[in-house]
Order: structure tokens, then C-alpha cells, then sequence
């Protein structure tokens, strides 16, 4: 697949949000935590793979990438800590992430679609970081994001690769991700869906009790509790 082209709508989004919260008190140190988590949670699919596979190639493809993912959550993690050492607190510690065994529940060729298709995504997200630090004068977290970059363009690369061959073709490449794109955005939406359920019965819940609060008032005024043990008559 082509590594340039028109900015989807999720990159334009990106573009246009990056450059506002980015700014905010603590969050580059964060943001730069989560992506360390992320890294480590690619880095334990790929060695999963590469145990998995049945072809001593791929992997050593994979467990090539595995390392890489490895070395990009150490230098998020290290940039991380500086960052919120420099503001006077702790670091964040070590980067968590729990597999989500995406080798045995897709297959090999979902899985590697998957794989392009997040690195894809991975690669526009931090092309956008790197111009945005430059414009913040802040060099480190720029060269940071260039050197990742370098990495994720071949991963990126190689995945398509990987993919046509295992599929046999391009075009049925590109059925297999669209394919990884509905599951991607279906699996989007069952986690909005659950974190707005939560807000929204909180909202509900206050919406409830602050509508109710008069009424209580009210029967509180009018029928004044009784004190003291009540007795039966
Ligand atoms: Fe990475
Ligand atoms: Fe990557």
C-alpha cells in the first residue's frame, strides 16, 4: 500500500486536537506512558506469532518486529519519566499491557492484516507528533518520534508485503484489510459504547436524584419523622 496519499479523517482530527492537548499540564508524560503500554502489548502479539507461525521465516519477521516493539516502549517509557521528573514527580513506571491472543483468535492473515493496518495508523499518528514538537521547540520528544518513525515505515512496509503474499494477491489483500477495518471500528465502537453506558447512567443516576431532591424536601416539611423507637399500638 502506498505510504502517502490524501489525510483521512482521523489524521485531520489528530491534526486539528493535537496541537491543544497537547499543551495540557502533564500529558505529554501521559500520553508518552500510553504509548509505551501499546508498544509492549504489540511487542508480546508478535513474540505470541512468532512461537505460533508455521513458517521459520516469518518468524524471524516477527520476532524481529517484537524487538523494535520493545525498544520503542523502552525510549516512550525513559522520555515519559523525564518528562514527569522535570515537573517535580514520579515516574509512571513500567509500561503494562495484558495480549490479547490475536494470533489464535484471528488466524495468521487477519492477524497480519491487522498488524499493517495498526502501523499504518501508528505511522500517520506519530509523523503528525514529530512536525507538532518541532513547532513546540522541543527537539528530544522530536527526535524521538523521527527515530520510531524510521521503524514503523518498514513495519508498515513489510506487512503489506507479507500480506499479498499469504493471500496471493493484492486485491485480496485489500479485501483482508477492509475486513480488519470493520472489525477494527466495531471493536472502536463496543468500547465508546461501554465508557458512554458508564457516564451516561452516572448522569442519569444524578439527573434522578437532583430532580427528586424538592420532592424529598417537601414530605420531609409536611410529615416530620417521628423520633425515637417507634411502638407498636
Ligand atoms: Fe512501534
Ligand atoms: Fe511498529
Amino acid at each position: 500500500m502506498p505510504l502517502s496519499g490524501a489525510p483521512s479523517l482521523r489524521v485531520r482530527l489528530v491534526r486539528w486536537v493535537s496541537p491543544l492537548v497537547w499543551r495540557l499540564p502533564g500529558h505529554a508524560a501521559r500520553k508518552l506512558h500510553d504509548f509505551a503500554g501499546a508498544e509492549h502489548g504489540s511487542m508480546l502479539e508478535l513474540r505470541a506469532a512468532a512461537r505460533l507461525t508455521s513458517s521459520p521465516e516469518r518468524q524471524a519477521l516477527y520476532l524481529r518486529h517484537a524487538l523494535d516493539e520493545s525498544r520503542h516502549a523502552a525510549l516512550f517509557t525513559r522520555r515519559s519519566t523525564t518528562l514527569r521528573q522535570s515537573a517535580g514527580r514520579a515516574s509512571l513506571g513500567l509500561p503494562r499491557a495484558q495480549p490479547e491472543e490475536l494470533f489464535e483468535r484471528l488466524g495468521e492473515v487477519d492477524f497480519v492484516a491487522h498488524v499493517h493496518r495498526a502501523e499504518r495508523h501508528g505511522r500517520e499518528q506519530f509523523e503528525v507528533y514529530a512536525a507538532l514538537f518541532g513547532r513546540f521547540g522541543d527537539a528530544q520528544t522530536r527526535a524521538l518520534f523521527e527515530g520510531i518513525l524510521a521503524d514503523e515505515r518498514r513495519h508498515e512496509s513489510y506487512s503489506w508485503a507479507l500480506l499479498v503474499s499469504l493471500t496471493g494477491d493484492e486485491a485480496l489483500a485489500k479485501r483482508t484489510l477492509a475486513r480488519a477495518a470493520w472489525r477494527g471500528a466495531w471493536a472502536e465502537w463496543r468500547r465508546l459504547g461501554r465508557a458512554m453506558g458508564q457516564r451516561l447512567y452516572v448522569l442519569l443516576m444524578l439527573t434522578l436524584y437532583a430532580s427528586l431532591a424538592p420532592l424529598a424536601l417537601l414530605v420531609r416539611v409536611l410529615q416530620p419523622a417521628a423520633r425515637g423507637w417507634k411502638t407498636e399500638p
